[in-house]
């Protein structure tokens, strides 16, 4: 069997950077929390819980001397209370994400009506909406033109989350230029999840099954999984090796591998070797 891995695949910059800084404040000694789970990859999940990391809910559950941020940020509020509450608070956020959130803080202070491109409800949009609002700006959260409202004011702004696809932020822009509004554009989309949607499916084509690696609780290894789906109808999205052990790939000579962006080195390499080995 030979494996072909995909050119980009597997933790982004944004999550390879906050897990490095998980580890190293793990491993200085101190007990540690995040809001939420750090990424969602349930086994390094595991894996950081064993060493002491406890994803809370709520500022007010978080225990241990450090809080640590993850990649797709916090509030400004949020922010506010993890200092008051925490002995050192330390700031995983994404760099992309961070310019995104410091755009969406330029919007309000330009006095901007604004429109978030992105998932309502999502952690990061979340945060955007909260650092667009600072002012008392109104905003609001659009994933396609028909969500755009009526009641737009200049001037608009316009800041994205930063793993929406060029497509949906196209498709915002020509509607807001059809009702002739001009808007201050911050183009925050990080490149990342769309370099890893294209290898994928430019492997996917190539190979007769695919492996998908990560989270099943992971909506960019989900939509990896779906996109090689379509393109090669025996793919399977695994979390780890052995969920392979009953997977019929006897008629199978190449098998392409691909990973999520919360999927770690170690997971990918493990599951290579599987293959390899089978
Ligand atoms: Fe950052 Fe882009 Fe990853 S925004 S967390 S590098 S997908």
């Amino acid at each position: 069997m030979k494996v072909m891995l995909a050119e980009h695949a597997g933790a982004c910059y944004g999550v390879q950077r906050a897990l490095d800084i998980a580890y190293e404040v793990l491993d200085s000694g101190q007990s540690a929390s995040t809001l939420g789970p750090l990424i969602h990859n349930p086994q390094v999940v595991a894996d950081l819980e064993a060493r002491g990391m406890k994803a809370v809910d709520n500022v007010a559950d978080i225990v241990g001397t450090t809080a640590i941020i993850r990649s797709h940020g916090v509030t400004p509020e949020e922010h506010r209370r993890l200092h008051d509450a925490c002995e050192s608070v330390v700031d995983a956020t994404c760099p992309h994400v961070s310019r995104a959130q410091r755009g969406a803080a330029e919007l309000a202070e330009a006095g901007c009506r604004v429109i978030v491109v992105g998932e309502k409800g999502h952690p990061e949009v979340e945060a955007l909406v909260a650092y667009a609002g600072q002012n008392g700006a109104k905003v609001d959260v659009v994933l396609s033109p028909s969500e755009i409202p009526e009641d737009l004011y200049a001037p608009i702004g316009v800041v994205v989350q930063t793993t929406q696809t060029r497509h949906n932020l196209d498709a915002v822009l020509s509607e807001l230029d059809r009702r002739g509004l001009d808007p201050i554009l911050k183009d925050t989309i990080c490149a990342a999840t769309q370099h890893r949607q294209r290898s994928a499916a430019e492997l996917a084509r190539m190979v007769d099954a695919m492996v998908v690696i990560g989270g099943r609780n992971s909506s960019n290894t989900t939509r990896l999984a779906e996109i090689c789906a379509e393109l090669c109808p025996r793919t399977y999205h695994i979390e780890s090796a052995h969920e392979l052990d009953d997977a019929d790939l006897s008629e199978s000579d190449v098998v392409g591998v691909t990973a999520g962006a919360s999927t770690p080195e170690g997971q990918i390499s493990a599951v290579v070797a599987y293959l390899e080995g089978r």
